[in-house]
């Protein structure tokens, strides 16, 4: 039986990597959806892709008006939306001396305001419909604890976290579930430019740095996107119902919380 069927869903940065295997575990799942990218032509190719359960949507989540159109599109061609996930995130890397205001104002803006205000934008039309729906934030073991040399992205992260559970608690009276998953290290585009900032900053030579965290998971590997699908559907399904403002550590065993 498909858990999700007859659902709407807006994935933010589904163009690639985590979201886009959110995408089609959803769309396997029973769901429509909606793939929202910054990079328009990754999300129309990927929509094309998937096929008639999915749409292209434009988005720069660290823009208002953006969030606003996206938004308006989704419900425009679907209908409603019953699941939000705030996948789309930027990493950022320097030591704490190194790191510039424009850095963390780019961090900040997409991973933390563009969270913040797309899951109000969506909340807002849950509610005014009466959709009893699910949001998912992405967090990160980045939120977890500070690292030497990742200060803006871990403390975004956190935000996250925090975030998640202050509209978890706000939201429930709703019926709307916002909870979070915190992957570990997960394979992907994502970690090619990781890679090259712990390269940069720590003598490494390319490759070094994507070797050592994969080696250090208790699980064995990295993860793949697709580890952490079972988590993005159990979360957007009635199974989890009762689950509310907690952030889910996927991550091969790295953190325990
Ligand atoms: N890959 C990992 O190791 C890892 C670990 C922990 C948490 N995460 C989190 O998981 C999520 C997905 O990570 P990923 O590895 O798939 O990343 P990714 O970089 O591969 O994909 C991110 C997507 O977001 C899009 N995007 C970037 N800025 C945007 C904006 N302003 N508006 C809309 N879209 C934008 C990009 O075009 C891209 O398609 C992120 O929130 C990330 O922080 C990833």
């Amino acid at each position: 039986m498909m858990r999700l069927s007859g659902k709407n869903a807006l994935i933010t940065g589904a163009g690639r990597g985590i979201g886009l295997a959110f995408a089609k575990a959803y769309v396997d799942e029973g769901a429509r959806v909606a793939i929202a990218d910054i990079d328009v032509n990754l999300a129309e190719a990927v929509a094309q892709s998937i096929g008639d359960a999915a749409i292209p949507v434009e988005m720069d989540v660290s823009e208002q008006a953006s969030i606003d159109a996206a938004v308006a599109a989704t419900i425009e061609a679907f209908g409603k939306i019953d699941i939000l996930i705030n996948n789309a995130a930027i990493f950022s890397a320097a030591p704490i001396c190194d790191i510039t205001r424009a850095d963390y104002s780019r961090v900040f803006d997409i991973n933390v305001a563009g969270t913040l205000f797309t899951l109000q934008a969506v909340a807002r039309h849950m509610i005014e419909n009466g959709v009893k729906g699910r949001i998912i934030n992405m967090a990160s073991q980045a939120g977890r604890r500070g690292e030497s040399l990742v200060g803006v992205y871990c403390a975004s992260k956190a935000a996250v976290i925090s975030l998640t559970q202050s509209a978890g608690l706000n939201l429930i009276e709703h019926g709307i579930n916002v909870n979070a998953i915190a992957p570990g290290v997960v394979d992907g585009e994502h970690w090619v430019g990781v890679d090259a900032l712990f390269a940069k900053y720590e003598g490494k030579p390319l490759g070094q740095k994507k070797k050592e965290v994969g080696d250090a998971v208790p699980f064995g590997r990295m993860g793949t996107a697709e580890d952490l699908c079972g988590m993005a559907v159990f979360l957007a399904s009635e199974e989890a119902n009762y689950v509310v403002a907690q952030t889910y550590n996927v991550d091969g065993g790295n953190w325990m919380s």
